[in-house]
């Protein structure tokens, strides 16, 4: 196969995320998907009238000599069964993340996938999104110092979403739908193993699966890096924040709103007291204008189809998958680890030696 062949591609869960990547793909030119197979009949009809075929089962889709790649989009706790039948049968796979709903199950899926020559490819897109570039490029430009800590916080307002979320044996919870783009950012962005990590879930909401969590994670260089999913706070967190010994930055949200902060320090600069509550304060007073240098966020523009493009250049054998499967495992296994730690109500430390 050459990168100029155009790959056909079936989709496994016809649902809101497929329909994103038929977007996608169909715009790219890499790619064509040809038909898919969801277990709802709405579902299949809405893929019949896009010009799609809609197979009569999975079965049926994986016997296609016609296609080269499936995509598999159901919810998680199919992607295991669903990937390891389609390497059986020969196809390369893009799975959507979490990859796995365990370690256990990711090894059987890369087994199936080496022992057929297939490629796996794991689609943690969050890797490419510019707010989490320009976190990195903050953080490793020396611009605020020493960096000591990273806040990566997503908070929503809106619950649980419906369906197959809310269970646990479809694989639903937070740590499983936010959690592993978030983890999965910081493992990328920090190469070196944590040397502790401790992690509460949070249960406000009475389903029996997260509907958040607060994980730490600490390095031995002196770095923390806190991580933060919510689904019921109705005031607006920022999406990071990184504290240097130099300085603060400061990244609201999506759009990539908010500012570096860097103190000016000298005879003439003078921080003025504040009233605060039943008392005066210096120490913890804002510092006005006058003593800080504001600077913008820098604003990355990353290859929303890099993912898509890898793909198809990994199955000609012409690049590397970017996105490595030991490191899906890896994350796959931090997750269990803040698992372990929310229901010990323990700091995880010796375990982590092995990751
Ligand atoms: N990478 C991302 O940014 C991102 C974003 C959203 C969702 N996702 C992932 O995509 C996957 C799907 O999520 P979604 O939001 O599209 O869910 P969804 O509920 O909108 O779609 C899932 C679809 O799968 C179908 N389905 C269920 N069981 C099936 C089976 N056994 N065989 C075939 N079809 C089946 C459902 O009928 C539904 O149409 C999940 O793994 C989710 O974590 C990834």
């Amino acid at each position: 196969m050459t990168n100029e062949k155009i790959l056909k591609i079936s989709i496994l869960g016809y649902g809101g995320m497929a329909h994103y990547h038929f977007e996608r793909l169909s715009k790219l030119g890499i790619a064509k998907i040809t038909g898919v197979f969801d277990t709802d009949e709405k579902r299949q009809e809405a893929a019949r009238k896009e010009g799609l075929l809609a197979y009569p089962s999975a079965e049926a889709l994986l016997a296609d000599d016609e296609t080269d790649a499936v995509l598999i989009a159901t919810p998680n706790d199919w992607h295991k069964p669903y990937a390891v039948a389609a390497a059986k049968a020969g196809k390369h796979i893009i799975c959507e993340k979490p990859a796995a709903l365990s370690v256990a199950e990711f090894d059987d899926m890369t087994s199936a996938a080496k022992r057929n020559n297939v490629i796996l490819a794991v689609h943690q897109n969050r890797r490419w999104d510019k707010d989490f570039i320009a976190m990195r490029e903050i953080a490793k430009s020396g611009v605020l110092g020493k960096i000591y800590r990273i806040d990566s916080f997503v908070c929503g307002a809106n619950g649980i979403p419906g369906g197959w979320r809310k269970t646990k044996k479809a694989g639903g919870g937070m740590m499983l739908d936010w959690g592993v783009h978030l983890i999965d950012q910081i493992f990328d962005f920090k190469k070196e193993k944590p040397s502790s990590l401790y992690c509460r879930y949070s249960k406000v909401l009475g389903f029996d699966v997260d509907d958040g969590f607060s994980a730490k994670f600490e390095y031995a260089d002196g770095l923390a890096v806190n991580v933060r999913v919510e689904t019921n706070t109705f005031v607006k967190l920022p999406r990071w924040i990184i504290y240097g010994r130099d300085g603060t930055a400061v990244i609201e949200d999506w759009e990539l709103n908010g500012k570096i902060i860097l103190p000016v320090y000298g005879s003439e600069v003078e921080i003025a007291g504040i009233e605060a509550g039943n008392g005066f304060t210096k120490t913890m007073a804002y510092r006005p204008h006058s003593s800080v240098i504001e600077q913008d966020i820098p604003n990355p523009e990353p290859d929303c189809d890099a993912f898509y493009k890898n793909f198809a250049a990994a199955i000609s054998g012409k690049e590397e998958p970017r996105i490595s499967n030991e490191s899906v495992r890896k994350v796959l296994r931090v997750m269990e680890l803040c698992k372990l730690s929310s229901e010990k109500n323990e700091v995880i430390k010796s375990e982590l030696k092995d990751l």
